[in-house]
């Protein structure tokens, strides 16, 4: 490992690089790799490289594997000029992480996290996910030929169970309280030499600060006005306020963009916070929403979110079920097939849009952050039809006109 240290994201207390509890002994707050302040972005093209390898200057590794890698990471950022007049704004474009190996931005953070636990002499590796995480551990544990542990609960639909067998991971169903399930592996993982790629945990959050590299030199470092994260743990929205911060220390970028936490209110327990103008987040009871995969309750970086956006002038919004299954129908409609989860941004700047909060000159990027194909279940809400005919009747009706 590089000459580095972790850092409390609450009391800035010290801890080394090669420590695999994620949270600090002072204050229980989330961890972090120090930030880099030196560094650029390595030559050479993305179709030999790897996320880890590219931008090797923004990783503790002093060597990466490669052979780690399913190619996770180089998404697209698609840009709808349709959408962008529609909403009255100068430029949207969506971020397609449903472009990843297992469908999702966790593979940025499974592949560091699996580099940073292998690079220790780790050969067990666990994370606690009912979704996106769950298939995107299994996966890699499965080529990097891991023991892998699987903890998810005992209501997981077999629709997202099998998903995450296929790959023939330890999987077991826990019966209990799933919010504590998060903190009890970190415990188990600590007596049982298992390296636990939990949801925030400092190399997941590593993983996707590449995120906000890739839109960088997407927009030829030209950043957006804002980044729209939909957010359940917090550890991805960390990651990417973290990689535009160090690209700015870096001098690549000017400046960084405001970033907008965007949760669905069936379950908003960091938005809750920031209304009621609390200093760390409460548990969030009876959470329900369609968009499962960022239904936390209780956020393990909540109040870290909560301190960054505020003390950067952050955005926080809160958006129905309803709201996120029209925003799925528009972002399909635009040739994009996200989850409701990933659809949580679209809605938030609708949202954003009619309370006049965005302006003519404003620039965003959505984070479609996972696959509609994942979540097929939900389709059945939108009545969606097919046309029906006989063969002799088909010229006829093709003949008429449709738009
Ligand atoms: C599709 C999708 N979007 C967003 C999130 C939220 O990410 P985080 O937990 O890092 O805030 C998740 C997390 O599971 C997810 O699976
Ligand atoms: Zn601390």
């Amino acid at each position: 490992m590089k000459e580095t240290n972790l850092v409390c994201t609450k009391c800035k207390k010290s801890f080394p690089i090669d420590q695999v509890y994620p949270r600090c002994d002072t204050c229980s707050e989330p961890l972090e790799v120090a930030k880099m302040s030196e560094g650029r972005i390595n030559e050479g093209s993305i179709f030999n490289q790897t996320i880890l390898e590219r931008y090797a200057d923004f990783f503790p590794f002093d060597k990466v594997d490669k052979d780690l890698s399913l190619g996770e990471g180089f998404t697209p950022l698609v840009n709808s000029a349709k959408l962008a007049s529609e909403l009255g704004i100068r430029g949207i474009w969506f971020k397609n992480e449903s472009q990843n190996p297992t469908w999702s931005f966790k593979d940025r953070g499974t592949v560091a996290g699996i580099q940073h636990a292998i690079t220790l002499g780790f050969r067990r590796i666990g994370t606690v996910s009912t979704g996106n995480m769950a298939v995107s551990v299994a996966a890699y544990g499965a080529k990097a030929d891991l023991e892998t542990f699987i903890l998810v609960s005992t209501s997981i639909p077999t629709e997202k169970l099998n998903p995450i067998a296929v790959h023939k991971p330890i999987l077991i169903k826990v019966d209990g309280n799933y919010g504590e399930l998060y903190f009890e592996s970190l415990q188990i993982g600590k007596q049982n030499d298992i390296y636990f790629i939990n949801s925030d945990v400092p190399l997941r959050v590593e993983g996707s600060k590449t995120i906000a590299f890739e839109i960088c030199e997407q927009m030829d470092f030209e950043v957006p006005d804002y980044v729209v994260v939909p957010t359940s743990s917090g550890g991805n929205i960390r990651g990417i306020a973290k990689g535009f911060e160090e690209f700015r220390a870096c001098g690549l970028v000017r400046k960084v963009p405001k970033l907008i936490c965007a949760q669905a209110s069936g379950c908003s327990p960091i938005y809750n916070a920031y209304i009621n103008q609390q200093e760390t987040i409460s548990r969030f009871e009876n959470p329900h929403t369609v968009a499962h995969a960022i239904e936390n309750p209780y956020p393990p970086s909540g109040n870290e979110v909560l301190r960054k956006l505020r003390g950067e002038g952050g955005i926080f919004v809160a958006v129905t079920d309803k709201e996120i299954l029209h925003a799925e129908r528009r972002l399909a409609e635009e040739g994009i097939f996200g989850q409701p989860a990933a659809a949580v941004p679209l809605a938030a700047v609708e949202e954003l849009e009619k309370k006049n909060i965005l302006s003519k000159n404003d620039t965003v990027v959505c984070i479609v952050t996972g696959g509609g194909l994942k979540y097929t279940a939900v389709l059945e809400k939108y009545g969606l039809k097919a046309l029906n005919c006989k063969l002799e009747e088909l010229s006829e009706i093709v003949a008429k006109r449709w738009n």
